[in-house]
């Protein structure tokens, strides 16, 4: 579990290092960010002694020179924090504004955010800011609401950040909801794959394995076990629940898929396979003496078909469809040739690219006869969106 905590300056800044020793004694990997001016409130030094990592506060780091990438740390945790959050970052949060490092991250999440609002008694009840947390809310944002108790101002009232031990349960039973894949084990398939014309040249196709590579980290992310199978592809998860395999051709992903299959409980299929292959590949590089040069194919075998005939009655198949013309209509009849459970379609619109492209989007269709579209978004997104619509139905 990997948590990052935003701290804003206020008061209850005070309270923080504890919360971030109770993360670190229960084995959670805790980063931090600090806006500036919370350096006021609490020392740096503090915050990243107990979080044993550096903590981040500007965009560029003037004494090593380095850059904090808020994207990477977006990608990192699983869950975001802001505690104390200020009505400043609260309003920045709702407007999109993003002139600090902590606002940019939160920009960036692709798990949940949960803030802890803390500031004194009118200006908690102040309707800009209670209209700023219903937005949040309505944005997807988890509200730790405050306590009442004795405020820094010497007032008392609602607007104390909460204690660190019931701060650490909330973020806690969040951490385990999220944890809706334990003990799963998830097989995906990725990327494309290279036929061998020859020992230096192949048939095969721009896939990048992007999606593939989203959606292992998102089963892995909700405590899944996942074996990703990819073909060729620069990409690379850290990830330590994302055992890779990497195959070259469809014989060998299909070889792979065979190895694993028993004892998988779901197989998520969004390798672009190469339907054909050479019948005959030349042991040696072919010359170019003849004007022209015919190459017989043969059909690959259909990883998703062979998956969907062989499973047992509890284990799941969801395959992907990328289809020019009649989208639904072949995204339907894949459904039921391939005995899948779902399909997803990814929806090309026109003058759109679909392979390596960062963003996508896609329509589902299940045995049960639903379907679900989703907007275009990031592939992490959209990954999100397909395990969350594989969990909500539980096919
Ligand atoms: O038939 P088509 O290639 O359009 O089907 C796409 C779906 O089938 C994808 O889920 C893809 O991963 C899977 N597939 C496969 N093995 C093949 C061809 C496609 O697993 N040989």
């Amino acid at each position: 579990m990997r948590i990052l905590i935003g701290i804003t300056a206020g008061i209850a800044a005070y309270k923080i290092p504890l919360l971030i020793r109770m993360f670190i004694n229960a084995g959670v990997e805790v980063r931090c960010i600090m806006t500036s001016d919370a350096k006021d409130f609490v020392s740096p030094l503090v915050i990243s002694t107990l979080s044993k990592n550096p903590v981040g506060i500007a965009f560029w780091n003037k004494e090593t020179g380095e850059w904090n990438n808020h994207v990477e740390y977006g990608e990192w945790a699983d869950v975001l924090l802001i505690a104390p959050c200020t009505a400043n970052t609260l309003s920045k949060m709702v407007s999109g504004a993003c002139d600090n490092l902590l606002l940019a991250v939160y920009l960036s999440m692709r798990n949940k955010t949960i803030v802890s609002p803390a500031m004194d008694l009118e200006m908690y009840q102040h309707p800009t800011v209670k209209r700023n947390i219903s937005v949040l809310i309505a944005d997807g944002v988890h509200v730790i609401p405050p306590d009442h108790g004795e405020l820094a101002s010497g007032l008392s009232g609602e607007g104390r950040l909460p204690e660190p031990a019931f701060i650490f349960e909330e973020v806690v039973k969040y951490l385990s909801l999220g944890q809706d894949f334990l003990n799963t084990q998830v097989l995906v398939t990725a990327g494309p794959t290279y036929e061998a014309i020859d020992p230096v040249r192949f048939i095969g196709n721009h896939a990048s394995g992007k999606m593939g590579f989203a959606l292992a980290e998102n089963f892995a992310a909700r405590g899944a076990s996942v074996t990703l199978i990819t073909g060729p592809t620069v990409l690379r998860t850290e990830h330590k629940r994302v055992q890779t395999i990497h195959v070259t051709s469809a014989a060998e992903m299909f070889e792979a898929v065979q190895r694993h299959w028993l004892d998988m409980d779901l197989g998520v299929f969004s390798a672009a396979v190469a339907d054909y292959r050479p019948i005959h590949p030349a042991e040696e590089k072919i010359k170019k003496t003849n004007e022209a040069l015919s190459i017989e194919l043969i059909k690959n075998p259909d990883i998703l078909a062979w998956a969907g005939k062989h499973k047992t009655a509890t284990q799941r198949t969801i395959g992907f469809a990328l289809e020019t013309n009649n989208a639904v209509e072949n995204a339907m009849e894949k459904l039921s040739r391939k005995h899948a459970d779902a399909i997803v379609l990814n929806v090309i619109e026109e003058n759109e690219k679909c392979f390596n492209s960062d963003t996508n989007k896609v329509r589902i269709f299940d045995v049960n006869g639903l379907s679900l579209e989703l907007p275009t978004a990031s592939k992490a997104k959209i990954a999100q969106g397909i395990v969350d619509y594989i969990t909500r139905i539980r096919l």
